[in-house]
């Protein structure tokens, strides 16, 4: 029997546990191949199955239409950070970043280094505990593309709906609440996400691109750098990282037994209501960061009244197994990041021990 833990990492997090059952049933043995599936060929026909299997379940979990491509990529989230102005801003056009968090910095960053970036909204001034309002009426039809960070992993909020950018392509970072909910794919031109907080563990990043927006990509960059040469030869153009598709694929395929992004969705907000309710009803023992209208429903960030008193709290979570709840060293605080896989029994015993924190603490 292993140690009984609450896993809160905020990435790489929890897996299901019947999804790391199945990959150490099946890791010297797979399929009667008499081999580990990291030990197959990326052109034979048993890793083929996987590669495909998991394009079709992503496709049908979320809903993508067929004007669509489904890219497995390395290189993480970060690496999209400068592939996109890479491949899709043009000389004499113009990105607008909508700003909520470090990663939308970090993002904004590589954009400018390739070329014309823009802030178009921030909420910065407010440390970052709001999700900014965007005015799509300032966006110009030539602009190459609107980016946002669909959940700030380290401030803790999400965009509950999409700004409409008309014929400008929206992109989105959607690392840490891609499959948290269903979307409306149409309204993006591009999505990505790295798969270590909802999706397998790292090392596959997934990006979903809308098919026109291939064809007009600049030509000028590395061929490993563009979007086509991974699209031309379906996310196998050099050596796919195997194992994290394989773990991706059978994630999938519980989101799937699950009933779907819906039913995830229903799941994630009770979790999610369990630990804003024990912030809520605290008289302010414990203080969200975000804004209500902006909470994430992956990663809940909260304080407490004092420096000694958030290090008391942490340890004390750790004594009796609940792992991650550090908030990002940029920030402080505590965060419970509580992404797909993590149960609700989880958030309920985390809810438990928060109330007697307080009570014996207050
Ligand atoms: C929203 C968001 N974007 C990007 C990243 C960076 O991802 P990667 O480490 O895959 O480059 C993270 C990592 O936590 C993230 O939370």
């Amino acid at each position: 029997m292993s140690k009984k833990v609450y896993n809160f990492n905020a990435g790489p997090s929890a897996l299901p546990k019947s999804v790391l059952e199945t990959a150490q049933k099946e890791l010297v043995n797979f399929e009667d191949s008499g081999m580990s599936v990291m030990e197959l060929s990326h052109r034979s026909k048993t890793y083929e199955s996987v590669h495909q299997e998991a394009k079709q379940l992503l496709k049908k979990l979320l809903n993508i239409p067929d004007n669509y491509q489904i890219l497995f990529l390395q290189g993480g989230a970060s690496l999209q950070f400068s592939m996109i102005p890479m491949n899709l801003l043009k000389e004499g056009q113009k990105a607008s970043y909508l700003m909520s968090g470090s990663w939308s910095e970090k993002a904004f960053k590589e954009a400018q280094l390739i070329g014309e970036a823009s802030i178009a909204a921030s909420t910065k001034n407010e440390q970052y505990k709001s999700i900014p309002s965007y005015d799509s009426s300032t966006i110009e039809s030539t602009d190459a593309y609107v980016h946002l960070t669909s959940n700030n992993t380290i401030y803790g909020t999400q965009w509950q709906s999409f700004p409409d950018t008309k014929d400008v392509p929206l992109i989105a970072d959607m690392s840490s609440d891609i499959l948290s909910r269903p979307l409306d794919i149409e309204k993006f031109g591009l999505i990505y996400a790295g798969a270590q907080k909802n999706l397998g563990p790292s090392g596959v990043t997934v990006v979903i691109v809308r098919k026109d927006l291939l064809e007009q990509e600049n030509d000028n960059i590395p061929t490993i750098l563009r979007y086509q040469t991974h699209a031309k030869a379906d996310s196998l153009y050099h050596t796919p990282p195997t194992f994290a598709i394989y773990m991706l694929r059978n994630v999938l395929r519980w989101v799937q037994d699950q009933g779907g992004a819906l039913a995830i969705q229903e799941l994630n907000e009770k979790k999610a209501n369990l630990l804003y309710e024990a912030i809520d009803q605290s008289n302010g023992f414990y203080t969200g960061h975000a804004t209500k209208e902006s909470r994430s429903r992956m990663n809940v960030t909260f304080t407490l009244p004092n420096e000694d008193l958030t290090k008391a709290f942490l340890n004390e979570a750790a004594d009796k197994g609940f792992v991650g709840l550090g908030g990002h060293r940029s920030v402080g605080g505590c965060r419970a990041s509580i992404y797909n896989a993590v149960p609700l029994e989880a958030c309920t015993a985390l809810r438990t021990f928060m109330e007697e924190f307080q009570q014996t603490h207050s």
